[in-house]
């Protein structure tokens, strides 16, 4: 396996403005030479991205779109084919969190809208893209899932389904693409970012307790872009996320009840919503 493959690459990240986005992107053009375009909403997060970069802010753009809307899909690859840029890789990484929460406290509202940045956004990513990424002589797609994909708990209905779903697409076009086009999907932990923001704003014990269970967003980019390196086409990551996987498989039913155990014998006030009646 030639490790070098990205070497040279133009590479597409979304969510590249914070967290492991920006962590990978970095990694692309200060290791692997690589030109990347960065997609995200925040120019305020985009100019420190720059600023970061420093002499090598010239392989790094960015275009500030929400990633959940098709249209902006669809005028990206245009801009793309009228400048005729050409693109290698395509990274669908930005994704949101909501709050662990029970099903039905969740507003319908708030489910779409974790199925559309969670999902949809790949859905349209690729559908829009991967004509162009063909063209490549070396192209490659690479979905951010969770270990949310790998068992769903209490708490995380929401955000397990729209990992879920990207999973099960992503591994089917691995499939359909096998030979064309690399397809890895990878699943992390718990990663120290700053996805969390919506979850404990006024819990330091839960802030501490996520700490402990995390893995430092450096590690996860270091261990992503290995993945990326040797064309991996599952990625799982973190202590986590390998007893996720196990018990996911081995036993969904009693390890879903093991971590409710956990989960309520932490006594966390950022379970409450999912344990406690009002
Ligand atoms: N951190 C974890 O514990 C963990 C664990 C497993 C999986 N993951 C997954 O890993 C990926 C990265 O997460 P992270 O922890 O690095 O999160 P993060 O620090 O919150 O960063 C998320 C990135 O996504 C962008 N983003 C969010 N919504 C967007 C939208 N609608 N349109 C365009 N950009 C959007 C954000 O940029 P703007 O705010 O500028 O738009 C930001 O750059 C996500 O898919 C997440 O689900 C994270």
């Amino acid at each position: 396996m030639n490790k070098n493959w990205i070497n040279n690459k133009t590479v597409v990240v979304t969510g590249a403005s914070g967290g492991m986005g920006k962590g990978i992107a970095l990694k692309l053009i200060t290791e692997h030479n690589c030109t990347v375009i960065g997609i995200a909403r925040s120019e305020e997060k985009m100019k420190k991205v720059v600023e970061e970069l420093g002499e090598n802010a010239s392989s790094f753009s960015y275009k500030l779109f929400d990633v959940s809307s098709e249209q902006n899909w669809l005028d990206f690859a245009n801009e793309l084919k009228e400048n005729g840029t050409k693109i290698d890789v395509l990274i669908n990484n930005a994704g949101i969190l909501p709050k662990f929460d029970r099903f039905q406290n969740y507003t319908v509202e708030e489910i779409k809208k974790a199925m559309d940045i969670n999902f949809y956004s790949a859905v349209y990513s690729m559908h829009a893209l991967l004509p162009m990424l063909l063209e490549s002589d070396s192209p490659a797609i690479i979905n951010v899932d969770s270990s949310a994909a790998l068992m769903s708990l209490a708490g995380t209905s929401v955000y397990s389904a729209s990992k879920s779903a990207l999973k099960a697409l992503t591994e089917s076009i691995r499939e359909e693409l096998r030979g064309k086009c690399y397809v890895g999907i990878i699943c992390p932990g718990f990663t120290k970012t700053d996805i969390f923001r919506n979850q404990s704003e006024s819990d330091d014990k839960a802030q501490k307790a996520l700490n402990m269970v995390s893995t430092s967003c450096e590690r996860m980019v270091k261990m992503i872009m290995s993945d990326i390196k040797t064309k991996r086409p599952l990625g799982v990551h973190g202590f986590d996320a390998a007893f996720m996987n196990y018990f996911g498989r081995i036993t969904p039913v009693q390890g879903g009840r093991l971590f409710s155990a956990v989960m309520k014998a932490s006594k966390l006030p950022l379970f409450d919503p999912v344990f406690k009646d009002k």
